[in-house]
């Protein structure tokens, strides 16, 4: 790029949203000098034009000129003398229509596609024009007290600056539609290039984007505000026009497999094969060749790929077997200035949706059209380009452009996931919990606006006892009365399972329901107990080998929440879930829905599940039960505080948490809360957490059932309800599920 034509981002919508704080004394005197070295650099970006070069219009995206230099006056004139110099005379109340661009609040205008009609005023008004407004100017910064009216100026500058960079596009896209590849400047600088190869790995955590409102930002890129992030790779360098020849050779612009449904409709309906501005040479040898500001030059292989759609990038992330990064990504990335080529080469697109960061607002005036309006229907570009301004971008700066644009100066950079392998084994220092799946939960959880944690967590080894010692209790009758239930109905069970079936647990603990139903079926050949802590497996496999000699036992360690292989001996014979303790009870309905259809299809067609299903009751029965009278479920609630200060060096103090049950009668479930007694910060996982006094961690909900909600929960998982048998009071049920073909 060239250093002297500093000036960035852009577009169409080219005009965004001041914010930032007021400037030092030392930045106002400068901002004349800052004004009018800017004004000059405009005029002497189109000093080689003619003024036949400058009228005309060459498709509805790119503007005129000679409409940019109005325009950009104008600007000047609406937002700056007219509201806040007195007695200021507008130049010509004509211009008003002219060179509005999309100002709504302002009143009507030359519509976009026919800002090329503008023969008239002819050249000479406009410049006459620019220097009224630059001696307006000059006298509003001498007299005026500049209290919030500097805000504006910077926004007028940045504004030029995005326009200095439009009006180079336009140049060559009008330029790129002559016979003639006419250059703009034989001498324009050509693209850094990177030598670097290679992904530099970030860990994700908890990451802070966007300005701080130290220094000028556009509306958009405000405010700071947390997001979370995944273990992700980013590429150091652009992608090379070389690796884009090797995409199209590949079949790229070919195969619909790498495109996205919109991106392949309209490379069908252009006719596109290649980047903008890449045709073929006419002499023998037919090599690719790319109109530049320098004129029609041979493809440069090392040099990044620019004037790519979305639809594009996202295609060659694709054939590349990787993504493009998101725009938190980028700007973490970018601040640890840990990536080449980030903001003179060209623009890059992220897979971000243009859109408000939370907490946006837009400013109430006119000014206010400048970005807020305009996130709909565009993706995000990070970086800045060869023909940006340099020093108009930083790394919460946010460009934007419609995924089928490409007369930008654009291109991408790629990125990847991490596995939790690879995050670990590129992140060997890291503290063990910023890797953990329980970390990264309790960092999210306790993050979130409403503070949760997954039930799962509950189940340590103190937190199994516990649940152990909860069952026993007089108020919690769920376990008591469905495994009376079940020694009533397990012969009506084992009719239905067939000989040398086999019989599958969905977090098998002591297997102690089990022994109901392989008492009553014998003839039950394999148990496959499924449970996430070894020891509970261990202890129930040699004690289920000792009491069923002939019965096979194979367990299997794993979240049974998580995708499961059954062992080869499973693979012909019927299979029969078995999922008690109405566990099914404290998954989201979504949750519920995946477990079973995932079984479903663990256990194929001819299966049966055995699922145990507590049912809607009187609120007392169901309040005592989570609010026993010795405080046992209330241990087992601040069990997940201990673990987070065990596993994750957290320092959550108990006596400091009250455990709460209540009953939500809209959801048909009991919550389990942990609530704070007072404002406090909380260390755990590297990371601090504020409570306020009474803010509720929720840990738990246990969903209660009808027949009828059971019946539908069931149906949405493919699954009919063969039978259902219900406890007297407090009522509790057991289903026997089948496959609904
Ligand atoms: C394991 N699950 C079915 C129990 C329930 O009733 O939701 C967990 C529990 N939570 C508090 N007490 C028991």
């Amino acid at each position: 790029m060239n250093a002297t034509f500093v000036q960035n981002n852009m577009a169409l919508k080219t005009t965004q949203a001041i914010a930032g704080t007021s400037p030092s004394s030392v930045e106002l005197t400068s901002l004349f000098g800052n004004y009018t070295r800017l004004r000059t650099r405009t005029e002497a970006l189109v000093m080689t034009l003619s003024a036949e070069d400058m009228v005309v219009q060459s498709m509805p995206d790119a503007s005129p000129i000679k409409w940019h230099l109005a325009h950009t006056t104008w600007f000047f004139e609406t937002f700056l003398l007219a509201e806040h110099l007195p007695n200021y005379k507008v130049f010509n109340p004509d211009y008003g229509y002219l060179f509005n661009s999309y100002y709504e609040t302002l009143g009507p205008r030359q519509p976009r596609a026919q800002r090329g009609l503008l023969s008239r005023p002819p050249l000479e008004d406009i410049m006459r024009y620019r220097h009224y407004v630059d001696e307006h100017i000059e006298t509003l910064m001498q007299s005026v007290v500049l209290n919030g009216v500097e805000n504006l100026i910077f926004l007028g500058l940045a504004h030029e600056e995005q326009h200095q960079e439009l009006m180079l596009m336009d140049i060559l896209h009008l330029f790129a539609q002559s016979p003639l590849k006419p250059a703009y400047d034989v001498k324009w600088p050509t693209v850094a290039k990177s030598n670097t190869d290679g992904f530099q790995r970030f860990e994700g955590g908890l990451v802070k984007i966007g300005g701080d409102g130290s220094a000028f930002t556009f509306d958009n890129e405000l405010p700071r505000h947390s997001v979370w992030v995944h273990p992700f790779s980013i590429s150091k360098r652009l992608v090379t026009n070389g690796e884009w020849l090797a995409f199209m050779v590949d079949g790229g612009y070919r195969l619909p497999e790498f495109w996205l449904s919109d991106g392949w409709t309209k490379i069908c309906t252009e006719g596109w094969k290649a980047p903008m501005y890449w045709e073929l040479g006419n002499d023998e040898k037919q090599e690719w060749q790319q109109m530049t500001l320098r004129g029609l030059e041979p493809i440069d292989v090392d040099a990044p790929v620019t004037h790519i759609s979305y639809y594009e990038a996202d295609a060659f992330a694709h054939w590349a077997d990787a993504r493009l990064p998101t725009e938190v990504e980028w700007e973490t990335a970018a601040q640890a200035d840990e990536l080449e080529q980030v903001d003179n080469v060209v623009w890059q697109w992220t897979q971000s949706a243009y859109s408000p960061y939370s907490g946006y607002r837009t400013a109430p005036s006119a000014v206010g059209e400048y970005n807020g309006k305009f996130m709909s229907g565009q993706m995000v570009l990070r970086g800045g380009a060869s023909v940006t301004p340099g020093g108009h971008t930083r790394p919460t700066y946010r460009n934007f452009f419609r995924p089928e644009q490409r007369w930008m100066f654009s291109g991408l950079r790629l990125a990847r996931d991490l596995t939790m392998e690879e995050s670990l084994l590129s992140f060997p220092n890291a503290t063990d919990f910023t890797s953990s799946e329980f970390a990264i939960d309790v960092i999210a959880g306790l993050s979130a606006d409403k503070k949760s944690l997954s039930p799962k967590y509950f189940y340590d080894e103190a937190g199994s006892d516990l649940f152990e010692e909860i069952c026993l209790l007089d108020e919690y009758y769920p376990t008591r009365t469905e495994t009376a239930l079940l020694s009533q109905i397990a012969a009506e069970i084992a009719c239905d399972i067939p000989v040398d079936a086999v019989l599958v647990e969905f977090g098998s603990g002591a297997s102690d329901k089990t022994r109901l139903i392989l008492d009553a079926a014998p003839h039950i050949s394999v148990y496959i107990p499924i449970d996430i802590s070894v020891d509970a497996l261990n202890k129930a496999t040699a004690s289920m080998k000792k009491d069923y000699p002939k019965l096979l036992v194979e367990p299997l360690t794993h979240d049974f929440t998580n995708a499961i292989e059954l062992p080869a001996i499973a693979q012909r014979q019927r299979k029969i879930g078995f999922f008690p303790g109405s566990t099914i009870g404290n998954f989201t309905k979504t949750e519920a829905i995946q477990f079973l259809c995932s079984v479903r299809q663990l256990l194929g067609d001819e299966a049966l599940l055995i699922v145990g299903a507590d049912m809607v009751k009187d609120e007392a029965t169901l309040l005592a039960a989570y609010n026993d009278a010795a405080d046992v479920t209330a241990q087992f609630n601040k069990n997940l505080l201990i673990r987070i200060n065990r596993e994750l060096d957290g320092d959550f103090d108990l006596e400091s948490f009250d455990h709460q049950a209540e009953w939500n009668s809209e959801h048909a479930r009991i919550e389990m809360y942990l609530i704070s007694r007072s404002d406090q910060i909380v260390q755990a996982a590297g990371q601090s957490f504020a409570f306020k006094a009474g803010e509720r961690l929720h840990t738990e909900n246990s969903h209660k059932f009808t027949s009828e909600s059971f019946m539908n929960l069931a149906a949405q998982a493919g699954w009919a309800v063969k039978r259902e048998w219900v406890s007297a009071a407090p009522q509790f049920a057991v289903y026997s599920l089948a496959v609904s073909l």
